[in-house]
């Protein structure tokens, strides 16, 4: 056995001759990178060996300067003596790390009432179904002498019509100090079950009715974010949002499924969400808004169906097996604090059911809060995250598939990506003769990384001053020293240089980079194009485009448009609607008839498998190109390039 000591925790473990260094850091608890799960095409798993040597072969990933520090592949790293590893600050940072961000933009408003519009024009009641009443409970007197219990389900029944009222154990031994501590002066939270039935859920000292509050949660493959939620009034206190944290065991589902059926992994993925991800998200809230998690009474959370069955440490292998058969589409309801969730001991869990094995909940959330299930119109909608989900319909019909677009657009697997958030690149300008890029950067911060606005418009202008051809290839002839190759021959555009930033090194992409963008962006394209041929339509007959996601509010739609990632239609048909899944787990924690509405959705929309069309394949591989291998598709860029 040899030593393996981990910096800057200063942990040191034993590992096996020949075992892999990733491994042994994940073992130990170690937290590093692995969106690619060890399969080499990532690079971010980078560590530093400061003692000691490992079996390694260098790889692209590594620059000579980083080679000569020591760095390695932590995946591609075999163990054969002691070492000391330093685990930089990169492998757990801004990406994937709980660096949390809190904003509320015009545009985040601007979309939250139009979401809440949906509902209430559409007839829906809003209004929380958990209650608070103020009680003033008769003293006990020697002639008075029932049980604090009985009195105060006497006190509810006369008082309030409730004839059955419940608690839990743990709200019961909290009781006897509760009411004396306020002379029998409380206010209660509980929810009505009907039939003159009730459970108390929380009782307080003082008179607290209007403080009553509810979690709305988008658990993405890649990004996390919540909304913290005035039950009473419907108004957001907190908004905050993180990397999902089980993204260092994978950047993709069946990746992560994969890790599911390792030794505990399925422990991990669970914990990563809940402990690593939800609850710093919600400490954040809780801390911003000045709120106990006693006070958080109801909590909805949508995801794709892997995301849903990790929260609740559900077994996700069968999802990636034939016949692809999800444990749950439509889970139990459960008590949020029995997966340890930091909210109230009695607060239920409401996990959005999903449509299928590929399409999940986050996606009928979408459909909710965007309205296409009471609109005339004909609508496309884009869901711009890792697994790239899209529904068309109307009020009459949804259709919906799922084309695996892979967390490009939210900066996964781009060797500078990052999420849009502070520090990220968001627009790409480049002027034409010195191929010099203005950049606008979330914050006004110096960059850290690019985001996936910032690579639409990057792509876009590479490939309209020639600096890339159709390909993504670049031009490796121009004479400017943002266009370089390294010496695997890859090409690369500097999109910031360290030294004028003072950042530890350049801000680049590259070939790969661009190819794995183009994937994404040919699998929403060509998997649209099938979901529509797949009823005898075309783009023709699109009314609107509806595109979501955490792709960046900065979106340029003209620049999608001309990279041909999407249909080259009248630009006034298309609306950036942000995250809606999260929008449709607020609606649905505000209205019961919004969540009769949503499963009603979910249990409607017919799903479309894409890889049993025979041409699904040739379009994608057509889609694969900038803008399309048929350019006469984007009249508009065959206008603009002059062809
Ligand atoms: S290259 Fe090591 S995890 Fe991706």
């Amino acid at each position: 056995m040899k030593k393996v000591k981990f910096l800057p925790e200063n942990k040191t473990v034993s590992a096996k001759v020949g075992e892999n260094l990733l491994d042994v850091a994940r073992k130990s608890g170690i937290v590093i990178d692995a969106p690619c799960n060890g399969n080499l095409s990532c690079g971010k798993c980078k560590v530093k060996i400061i003692g000691g040597k490992v079996d390694i072969k260098r790889g692209r990933h590594l620059t000579d300067e980083e080679w000569n520090e020591g760095y390695v592949l932590a995946c591609n790293s075999k163990i054969i003596e002691d070492i000391v590893v330093e685990v930089p600050h990169e492998a757990s940072s801004f990406m994937y790390g709980m660096k949390i961000d809190s904003f509320s933009t015009e545009r985040d408003k601007e979309i939250f009432h139009r979401a809440r519009k949906q509902v209430i024009d559409n007839g829906m009641e809003f209004g929380s179904y958990v209650r608070k009443d103020y009680i003033e409970i008769d003293l006990p007197t020697i002639d008075d002498n029932i049980s604090d219990w009985d009195r105060i389900k006497r006190h509810l029944r006369n008082n309030l019509g409730y004839s059955k009222v419940f608690c839990r154990l743990q709200m019961l031994r909290r009781i006897p100090q509760i009411l004396r501590e306020s002379d029998f002066k409380v206010t209660i939270t509980h929810i009505p079950r009907g039939n003159g039935r009730t459970t108390i859920v929380n009782m307080e000292k003082e008179d607290t009715v209007a403080r009553l509050f509810g979690v709305a949660i988008d658990i993405g493959t890649t990004s996390v974010s919540a909304f913290l939620v005035d039950l009473y009034k419907g108004e957001l206190l907190a908004k905050v949002s993180s990397g999902n944290a089980q993204i260092k065991y994978g950047a993709d589902v069946i990746n992560r499924i994969i890790f599911s059926t390792k030794n505990d992994g399925l422990m991990k993925l669970n914990h990563a969400i809940i402990h690593e991800t939800i609850n710093p998200l919600l400490k954040e809230m809780y801390e911003i808004a000045k709120v106990d998690k006693d006070e958080v009474i109801a909590f909805v959370s949508a995801g794709n169906t892997t995301m849903s069955h990790l929260l609740l440490g559900v077994y996700p292998d069968y999802l990636r097996r034939e016949p692809y058969i999800p444990t749950f589409l439509k889970a139990p309801f459960i008590k949020a604090s029995e997966l340890g969730i930091d909210v109230n001991p009695e607060t239920f869990l409401y996990v959005v059911p999903s449509v299928s094995s590929y399409v999940g909940g986050d996606i009928a959330s979408g459909v909710l809060s965007s309205g296409i299930w009471s609109s005339d119109e004909n609508v496309l909608f884009i869901d711009l995250g890792t697994n790239g989900e899209i529904v068309f319909g109307n009020k009459d019909f949804l259709m919906t598939c799922a084309c695996s677009a892979g967390p490009a657009f939210e900066g996964g697997e781009i060797s500078c990506g990052m999420r849009a958030t502070n520090g990220a690149v968001e627009k790409v300008k480049i002027t034409k003769d010195t191929y010099e890029p203005q950049i606008t950067i979330i914050g006004n911060d110096k960059p850290k990384g690019i985001c996936g606005s910032g690579i639409i418009d990057l792509i876009y202008e590479m490939m309209i001053l020639g600096i890339i051809d159709k390909k993504g290839r670049l031009n490796k002839e121009l004479n400017s020293p943002r266009v370089r190759v390294d010496e695997y021959g890859m090409g690369e555009y500097v999109i910031a240089f360290k030294e004028d930033y003072n950042l530890k090194k350049d801000i680049i992409i590259n070939e790969a980079d661009i190819d794995n963008f183009i994937r994404a962006k040919g699998a929403i394209y060509s998997g649209a194009s099938v979901l529509l041929e797949s009823l005898g339509m075309d783009f023709s007959v699109l009314d609107r485009i509806y595109i979501a996601g955490g792709i960046g509010s900065s979106l340029n739609i003209i620049n999608a448009i001309m990279i041909g990632m999407l249909p080259d239609i009248d630009i006034d048909k298309f609306m950036y609607i942000g995250n809606s899944s999260l929008m449709g787990c607020y609606l649905t924690l505000m209205s019961e008839d919004g969540r009769r509405k949503l499963e009603e959705i979910a249990n409607q929309m017919t799903y479309v498998e894409l890889s049993v069309y025979p041409n699904y394949m040739d379009e994608f591989v057509s889609a694969c190109f900038l803008p399309h291998t048929n350019i006469e598709k984007f009249p508009s860029v065959k206008e603009k390039l002059g062809e």
